[in-house]
């Protein structure tokens, strides 16, 4: 197989926030996260609310720098380079937004806003540019005399549609989507979907494609980790995953998603209390408190990830 597009060793990133008056506490919101994403490929991150799945994708788009761990795009080590390598890799990973309406600018003309990486990373001229935004317009399902409207004058899935075009301006060779579907119209959603699945045909882009929805990630996923507090809990080939999941809180998720036919529904199994504080992450695994299968040494030592039946888990009784 090729070197991977995207290479996450051991990513961490801890917050510093004020506790009380005068104290300092860490918020763990990232630990040791590690994958890799080939080019034309997409892997799906899962995972309760607050489990550090944006966190992620901040450092993935180097919006955010790392606490430790590294991150290399393309063989190159993002966490070390200059400012100039830097600049040049940030351009090949993209990012889109749950809320289409707050990542888009409402004072400029959605045809102004597509160009506008192009008027800074390139030096066409003003009709090379109109013909790319155009181009870019049709390609995600909208008409060119769409670029002299504002965002306000569209539909919530025309708006991701745009968001997605403004994305894919400069090319990437991977974008990362934050739960880009779950602020739509349900009906709206596998439209917008198969979109990025056509444009994953058409120009060989990878995605990391976050999302709470099991059924979008079935949908449109290669490989899936689900992460707990931060961490990975498990990871591997969608269908393995899907279709025998090893982890207790992997099993709890995709028994609480209807599955479509009925054959197939598992018995549904219902945690107990909510996710934990990474402020104060429990000792040992930090599922123990809410797992069925939980034993004394769950509390005491952190489950390290190992290889089980084709995929990664993290699981003393697995
Ligand atoms: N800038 C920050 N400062 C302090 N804490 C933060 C910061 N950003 C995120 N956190 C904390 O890190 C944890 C992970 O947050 P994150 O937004 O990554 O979760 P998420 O999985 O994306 O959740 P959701 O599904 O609700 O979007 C949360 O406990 C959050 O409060
Ligand atoms: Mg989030």
């Amino acid at each position: 197989m090729t070197a991977p597009l995207l290479q996450a060793e051991a990513l961490t990133r801890h917050y510093r926030v004020r506790q009380g008056w005068f104290g300092k506490a860490t918020v763990r919101a990232l630990q040791d996260v590690s994958f890799e994403v080939h080019a034309g490929r997409t892997l799906a991150v899962v995972g309760e609310s607050g489990c550090g799945k944006s966190t992620l994708a901040r450092q993935l788009t180097l919006i955010e720098p790392p606490t430790a761990g590294r991150l290399c795009i393309d063989g190159q080590d993002v966490t070390q380079a200059d400012a100039a390598t830097r600049q040049r890799l940030r351009q090949q990973v993209q990012m889109v937004f749950q809320n289409p309406y707050a990542s888009l600018n409402p004072r400029h003309s959605i045809g102004r806003t597509l160009a506008e990486p192009l008027v800074i990373n390139t030096t066409w001229s003003a009709a090379e540019r109109r013909e790319r935004v155009a181009a870019a317009l049709s390609r995600v399902g909208l008409r060119p005399e769409h670029a002299g409207r504002y965002p306000h004058m569209f539909s919530g899935g025309q708006r991701q549609r745009v968001a997605i075009a403004r994305a894919m301006m400069l090319r990437p060779r991977l974008v990362v989507a934050d739960e880009p579907v779950s602020a739509l119209d349900v009906s709206i959603q596998a439209q917008v979907l198969n979109l990025f699945m056509d444009l994953q045909e058409q120009t060989g882009v990878a995605y990391v494609f976050i999302s709470h929805n099991l059924s979008v990630v079935q949908h449109v996923a290669d490989e899936v980790a689900v992460m707990y507090l931060g961490r990975v809990v498990e990871r591997g080939p969608k269908a393995t995953l899907f279709a025998q999941p090893l982890h207790p809180y992997t099993q709890a998720l995709m028994s609480a998603t209807p599955a479509l036919h009925a054959a197939d529904r598992r018995e549904r199994i219902v945690l107990k209390g909510e996710l934990p504080s990474p402020l104060k992450p429990p000792s040992g695994c930090a599922f123990h408190q809410r797992c069925p299968r939980a034993t004394a040494r769950c509390a005491e030592a952190l489950p390290a990830l190992r290889e089980v039946g084709g995929r990664t888990v993290a699981c003393h009784e697995v």
